[in-house]
């Protein structure tokens, strides 16, 4: 499957640019749409999705363009939204079946359908509790369920671990990486832990621009030498985390332990140590990004 984003646009009402002249190419495996809040993730989401409308611009799959084909490659489809909500009353079983209906299953294809499904995201064992019973990773995980009824060759996942804890987010990365070997999955996060394992390629929105594109190692590379370790005092925290992005702070016997990126201050020893894939986007987005929103700022004002 190939996915062809060209020049997209959307500006929603009141001049909210959601994405400016966003162009991408998407094919295999699992990719990783990675961006601060109000980047434009869901919007572009909701556009592959079929939900929402471009200003300008157009998506192609396999060649298809999706606003004018829009039934065709909904049937090829399956989405989680990043608020997704099931009946409560439902078990997870009547759910499933009801979704299944939707997409005009019946009879025995539609019993086996949701039983495959329910099985995949490892829901058997409680299908028959109401969904209102269920705990946060069980419902994103049912919200998966249902976007594999119809087994669409390419997956949209809107925020799928946000409030989930760390065991449930990995049960649900490695889900995914499961899903991945036949499908394209298209993954959307503000958590960069989400994709540093599971994507191999990824893109970074900003104000609604793409602002990187590639493979996560490749952004790494970018923080080589900017990523830094030290020891302060307490006093002196104020003063560099002023100048430098602070990534974690552990007290250590009485002194703070600081991962930092940037620039190093003078007068402090650090040392530098290679960077991860959270450092890279911290840097990418506070130096890379940052600068050239302040740039456009600039044009502007002239
Ligand atoms: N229906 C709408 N009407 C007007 N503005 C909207 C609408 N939907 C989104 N926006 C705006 O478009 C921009 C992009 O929003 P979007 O929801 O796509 O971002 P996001 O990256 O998904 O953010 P989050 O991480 O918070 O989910 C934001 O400024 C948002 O306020
Ligand atoms: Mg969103």
């Amino acid at each position: 499957m190939q996915i062809t984003i060209r020049n997209l646009n959307k500006v929603y009402s009141g001049d909210v640019y959601a994405l400016r002249d966003v162009s991408l190419d998407i094919s295999e495996g699992m990719f990783g749409l990675l961006g601060p809040n109000g980047a434009g993730k869901t919007t572009l989401m909701k556009i592959l999705a079929t939900l929402e409308q471009p200003t300008s611009g157009e998506v192609l799959v396999d060649g298809e363009n999706i606003s004018v084909r829009r039934r065709e490659v909904r049937s090829t489809l399956g989405y989680l939204p990043q608020f997704f909500g099931a009946y409560p009353q439902m078990t997870g079983s009547e759910f499933l079946r009801y979704i299944g209906r939707l997409c005009g299953f019946s009879g025995k294809a539609l019993k086996e359908s949701v039983e495959e499904n329910l099985i995949r995201v490892g829901l058997f064992e409680v299908r028959d509790r109401k969904v209102k019973t269920y705990s946060g990773g069980m419902l994103r995980r049912l919200g998966v369920a249902q976007a594999l009824v119809g087994n669409p060759k390419l997956l949209i996942i809107d925020e799928p671990t946000t409030g989930l804890d760390p065991e449930e987010r990995i049960r649900f990365r490695n889900l995914l990486s499961v899903l991945s070997r036949d499908k394209v999955i298209i993954l959307s996060t503000h958590i960069v832990g989400d994709i540093s394992s599971t994507c191999e390629n990824i893109a970074l929105l900003s104000h609604g621009r793409l602002v990187f594109r590639g493979h996560p190692e490749s952004l790494v590379d970018q923080a080589s030498g900017k990523v830094w370790q030290a020891a302060c005092d307490e006093e002196d925290f104020g003063m560099i985390s002023e100048q430098m992005n602070v990534i974690s702070t552990i007290p250590v016997e009485g002194r703070l332990l600081l991962r930092l990126v940037g620039e190093p201050v003078d007068g402090f020893e650090m040392q530098t140590v290679p960077p991860n894939l959270e450092d890279a986007y911290m840097h990418f987005m506070e130096n890379v990004v940052g600068e050239h929103v302040e740039e456009e700022a600039g044009v502007m004002e002239d």
